[in-house]
């Protein structure tokens, strides 16, 4: 079942909690006007049987009994309302019936004893009558006065139809007025989900319209012109990657072709094939290398990359890569120190990628420092971190190359680095490796006196 849209919703509630606060309010405004009206009324009979009551005292009193029927009928009169009048006495024998109460033909005994009742007489005018036993002198009377509601209960009647009327009125208008509010207040929802729905990976640099209100739908709208332009920021960074890939992997493949294609041409010595061969070799030695960076890359960016993280001694695995790294060094005639301290630095690692990483800047730093220079490699602790160095006399890197060097396909020197054999991707695996172990990566450098660069990584608990 499709959910009805919000702003159905909305107005179905409020229509609801008003139905019922209007029903309780006119239900109750008019059983309080006619509770009102009884009380008033009531209280004015009470008070009319009262008067009766002393009446006939005073006449038992003087023992004058028999004109008490005539004392009756004085009082009545000179009464507002007293015409509505009836007393009798035990027997049921009427002492007083007042002529009107006799045309309305109100019976002697209404129950209760004592209290009003509504009554509808024979004309069909509704009367309240207020009933009163007393005992004079040994005799009991019975005295009831009445009152013509009429009046009253047109005027509660015509309350009620005011309520019937007015109360679904305002209901109607309200809901309808709440359903326009709701239109108004969610138009831009529309808008935002049209525009999303606009947006794909062509157009991933439109964004939504922000409406200027300072409300939850301005900041919904930032929120996903934010996400949008995080996207586009990664979109734009894969396409880019994929482009400098392909590129980066066309070159060899091309220089591979054109030497066979030469080599072929013509019958060569074995010498000859031998040395194409050689160099067709190295070639394709760079070219998997170069695959196995971007799959490793492919693995970090999707997750994928499966580190085992477990007690690792950095030292030990400084030690690893620095036996690697001498080799390079000493066939390049630079030398190689390395200042490790004996005492074991644990971290939660993954050896084979920290191995990885440290090679990376060492390869680097051996790589970018001619004959005769120095590479010096140290390890210490520092605040909780195991802080590895890798420091070189070399090339340097300009100002300007500092903050992109770990991008993925930076070289500073295009022309110089490609020569030399690296394409870009070393650092920017160096900086996920260090990322994914929680810690930083930093280098500084002067052209032409060397670079240096820092890892730090978080020592485990245990060790820190
Ligand atoms: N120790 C260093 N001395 C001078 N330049 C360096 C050094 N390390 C890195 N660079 C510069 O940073 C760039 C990126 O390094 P890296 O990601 O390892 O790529 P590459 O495959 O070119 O070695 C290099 O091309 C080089 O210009
Ligand atoms: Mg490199």
């Amino acid at each position: 079942m499709m959910a009805l849209p919000i702003r159905l919703r909305l107005t179905g509630w409020y229509f609801a909690v008003l139905a019922v606060v209007l029903s309780a309010f006119g239900l109750s405004a008019y059983v309080e006007m006619r509770h009102s009206i009884h009380r008033t009324v009531d209280e004015e009979l009470h008070t009319r049987a009262e008067g009766v009551r002393q009446l006939i005292e005073r006449n038992v009193a003087r023992g004058d009994e028999d004109n008490l029927q005539e004392g009756l009928r004085e009082h009545t009169e000179l009464r507002m309302g007293g015409a509505l009048l009836q007393v009798s006495d035990e027997q049921g024998n009427w002492i007083y019936r007042s002529p009107v109460m006799s045309d309305y033909g109100v019976p002697r005994m209404i129950p209760p004893p004592r209290g009003a009742v509504d009554f509808v007489a024979d004309a069909k005018m509704p009367l309240r009558i207020w009933t009163q036993k007393i005992s004079v002198g040994g005799e009991s009377y019975l005295i009831q006065s009445a009152f013509e509601m009429d009046d009253f209960y047109e005027a509660l009647n015509h309350f009620a139809l005011l309520l019937w009327i007015s109360i679904p009125l305002l209901l109607v208008s309200a809901a309808a007025g709440g359903y326009w509010i709701s239109t108004r207040a969610l138009a831009p929802v529309d808008q935002i989900t049209q525009t999303a729905r606009s947006i794909s990976a062509q157009n991933l640099s439109s964004r939504l319209v922000v409406p200027h209100t300072g409300d939850e739908l301005q900041r919904l709208s930032e929120t996903l012109n934010g996400m949008l332009e995080r996207l586009e920021a990664a979109f734009k960074r894969i396409t880019q990657f994929t482009a400098d890939a392909s590129h980066e992997l066309r070159t060899p493949v091309a220089v591979m072709r054109t030497r066979a294609e030469l080599a072929l041409r013509k019958a060569r010595s074995t010498e000859e094939y031998r040395e194409v061969i050689a160099e067709v070799l190295a070639e394709l030695e760079k070219t998997s290398a170069l695959i196995e960076q971007l799959m490793f890359l492919a693995r970090a960016d999707s997750g994928g990359q499966s580190l085992n993280f477990t007690p690792t001694n950095v030292g030990e695995v400084l030690r690893e890569a620095c036996h690697q790294g001498s080799a390079l060094a000493e066939a390049k005639q630079v030398a190689f120190q390395e200042h490790i301290a004996g005492e074991p630095m644990w971290i939660k690692g993954d050896a084979s990628s920290l191995r990885r990483l440290f090679l990376i800047l060492i390869d680097n730093a051996v790589k970018y420092t001619p004959a005769s220079g120095q590479v010096e490699v140290s390890l210490h602790r520092n605040d909780g971190f195991a802080v590895a160095e890798v420091r070189d006399t070399g090339i340097g890197i300009a100002q300007t190359d500092l903050p992109n060097v770990f991008e993925r396909f930076y070289r500073a020197d295009k022309a110089r680095t490609r020569e030399l054999g690296g394409v870009g991707l070393g650092l920017s695996i160096g900086r996920w490796i260090t990322e994914v172990h929680l810690g930083t990566i930093e280098v500084q450098s002067a052209p032409g006196r060397g670079s240096s660069f820092q890892v730090r990584l978080p020592l485990a608990k245990a060790a820190a």
